[in-house]
Formats: structure tokens, sequence, C-alpha cells
């Protein structure tokens, strides 16, 4: 029938001025019509729908809030500390209209001091920072070779650019330098990227093997730390994070959604980048920027994150070792030495998989294709500070048991 009804409402519309009848079979019709195209709903019913949930009643091993900064008060407990410091005021427009303040581009430089580089430009979130950058650095003269398992805003800002790409296998950098020797000649500029820590895989890159294929005056390396900043590498800041390996990199993305428990990022770079980004990037440039407390609050955020999280961190090491020690044997389990972590599903139900957790006391999120390649499906466990080793076993133990049903 929606087949034919778009040519049925046409027949009857000629007579539509004219005749009583017509018009009132062409209401019924209209009437019918949904308010968005056909094909939506067809498209919907193909692939497998995601659905949004709320688990705020649940154990949390789904959330990228590894320190629990987002849930053990501390951005309350800094508010309200800072309260009178804070401008509750909204920032009227793009930093380039009316958005800017001095003491914004003062934080930004102090965030960039702890990064060990020059300065910082901070997006509303590390999606809109990785789109505007990697939409605007290039041009078809350049190339970028990406890590196969690289987050989807890389690629959404390089597809922006209509730039030349090409992936390598994951953290393998013998396979990445086959691809630095095909390209050489061809591309003035190559762009290595890569993520500090890996957002599905949890693993993380060997940086001393990859310095040794990147050692050359036409490869810049950029790196996607929002996983590992606030949890890996010195002061905990990011894996580049030291005067050494920041050097090594034209730009690094720090993101404030996951283990500073906010929202938010900055790419951090040379003063050049920033200037490039200032004038180029599209997202920046064309977006209102965020509230001006958000930029206060990330800079309080940091000094907790520096100067008070030893504990968050030890409780974190703590956990991740538990879970190590309980998987050991069980190779669905991953054994990375980090936050993320996954069980493998491969063949099964998907879908059913979810429901079935869905019904427990934990929530863990079953990942299918797009966001990994099909055959890898998983749940992703996200470990934190603040889960209890009896959290832990009895999530292992659920996991296990499921994947007999
Ligand atoms: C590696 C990586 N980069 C960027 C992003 C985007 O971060 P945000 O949530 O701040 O937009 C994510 C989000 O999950 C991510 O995993």
């Amino acid at each position: 029938m929606g087949k034919y009804k778009g040519f049925i409402m046409y027949v009857i519309y000629f007579h539509y001025q004219s005749c009583h009848l017509s018009k009132f079979i062409f209401d019924i019709f209209a009437s019918m019509k949904n308010n968005y195209p056909d094909k939506w709903s067809a498209k919907l019913k193909q692939s497998y729908k995601r659905i949004l949930f709320d688990v705020s009643d649940k154990i949390d091993f789904a959330s990228n809030d590894y320190l629990g900064f987002a849930k053990n008060n501390k951005l309350k407990e800094i508010i309200l500390k800072n309260f009178d410091t804070f401008v509750f005021q909204g920032s009227t427009g793009s930093r380039l209209m009316s958005g800017n303040k001095k003491w914004i581009e003062k934080i930004e430089f102090t965030i960039a001091q702890y990064h060990h580089t020059e300065n910082a430009v901070i997006y509303p979130s590390a999606y809109q920072a990785n789109v505007g950058l990697f939409s605007c650095i290039a041009d078809r003269k350049d190339v970028f070779l990406i890590d196969e398992h690289i987050h989807a805003s890389v690629y959404d800002g390089i597809r922006q650019g209509f730039t030349h790409h090409f992936k390598f296998k994951h953290n393998d950098f013998e396979h990445l330098k086959t691809l630095i020797d095909r390209h050489y000649q061809g591309f003035e500029t190559i762009y290595v990227v890569i993520e500090g820590l890996y957002s599905m895989e949890g693993d993380i890159p060997d940086v001393n093997n990859l310095l040794g294929v990147i050692d050359n005056p036409k490869v810049f390396l950029i790196v996607d730390e929002a996983h590992s900043f606030g949890v890996l590498g010195q002061d905990k800041l990011g894996l580049f994070n030291s005067k050494e390996l920041a050097k090594k990199c034209v730009a690094r993305i720090i993101g404030y959604g996951k283990a500073l428990g906010f929202s938010g990022a900055a790419i951090v770079g040379s003063n050049v980048l920033k200037q490039y980004l200032i004038n180029f990037s599209r997202s920046f440039i064309y977006s209102t920027a965020l509230p001006l407390y958000h930029y206060q609050i990330i800079y309080y955020l940091y000094q907790e994150l520096i100067d008070n999280s030893q504990k968050e961190h030890q409780q974190l090491q703590d956990n991740i070792q538990t879970y190590l020690q309980i998987t050991k044997d069980d190779g669905r389990f991953s054994h990375n030495n980090s936050p993320i972590q996954y069980f493998s599903l491969s063949n099964l139900n998907c879908g059913q998989l979810q429901n079935q957790i869905n019904h427990q006391s934990f929530f863990a999120k079953v990942i299918v294709p797009p966001t990994v390649p099909k055959g890898l499906e998983r749940i992703r466990i996200s470990l934190h500070s603040f889960n209890t080793t009896e959290e832990i076993h009895h999530l292992v133990n659920t996991l296990k048991n499921l994947n007999k049903e």
C-alpha cells in the first residue's frame, strides 16, 4: 500500500479543488502519512537497534567514570567550595564572536603546561575536537595513517576534510612502517593517528616501538588521549604526558568526559597549532562556546586529578588486579592492564544477551558493529575505583554463565 500511496494521492489531488468527495478522500490519505519518510523505519528494521537505557540504579561496569569523579561528589564539592568564583553564565557566542574571555585563555595556557606543551584549545567535546582537528589540518597532498580501531570521530573529521587515509592493523607498527614507506614519496605530510588507550580494546600502544617507526621529518603523530587521560602516563595525564613524549606529538586530544567525570576536551600542542585551529577548525569557529563555569570546573578538576586522586588510582589498580586474577584462565575475557576490558561474544545473539544483562544488578554494554568489526562483538567491561571486589566477582561469574544459556 505504501508504494502506491503517493500515486493515489497525486491523482486525487487533481480533483481536490473542485470535488468535495476528492477533498474528503485526500484528507484521509493525508492523515495516514507519517511525519517522517517510510524508509527510515525500513532501515531501522534491518539493523540491530540501539536503545537508550537509564542505568543509574545498577552497579556500574559501563561508564568511563574510571575514578568515580562523576559519582563521588567531587564535582559537587568543587562547585560548593568555589561557588563565589564561578561565572554561572552562558558564553553568548562562538569564542571568535562574544564567547571568549582572557581568563579562558589563561586556563588553556595552564592546561598546556600540565601537558608539557605550549598551548591548548578547549572544545565542547572530544567528538567536536576530533572533527574540528582532522577536517582542517590536511589537504589532498597529505595522508592520514590511522590505527584500524581509531574512534569514529576521527573518521568523521577526515571525511569532512576530503583527505586521503589508510588504516594500519591495530597496534601493528611493522604494518605502519610498510604504509609509511609505501606513501612516503606520494604525499607531502604523513599524519599517524593512534589512541593512548583504545576505547573498545582496552589496550595500550607500545610507545617505544611506535617512536622507532615515526622518526621522520615528514611524519607527524596525533594521539587521542580521551581514555588514557586520568589513567595513564606521568601524573596520569595521558600516555604521552612527559616532556620528551610531548615533543613527539603535533597534537593530543585530551578528553574530559571520561576519567575526569565531566565533559569537554582540549587539543594541546604548539602555539601555531592553536592559531591554526582558531582560524580553520570549523567546529570551533561555528559553534557556541561552552558556558563560562564549564572552563572553571575543568580547571578545578585538573587540580583534583593531580593533587588529590591517589586513593582512587590505587583502588582502580587494585580492582584491575582482582579482575585479572579471577579471569586469567578464561580466554573469553581480555587481560589488559587498564580499566577497559571485554568479554568476547562471537556467534551469539547480541540483542538477546543485552536483554539478559538488563535483568542483572549490574550494567555492562554489549558492543556490536559498526562500533566493533563484525565477528568481534563483545561485552565491554569498564572497571572503576568504586567497584567492590564482590561486585567484580559477581560480574565475572554472571558473564561466564550468561554465555552458557
Ligand atoms: C577515543 C575517543 N575519542 C573521542 C571520543 C569522543 O569523546 P566525547 O564523548 O568527549 O565526545 C570518544 C568517546 O567515547 C573516544 O572513545
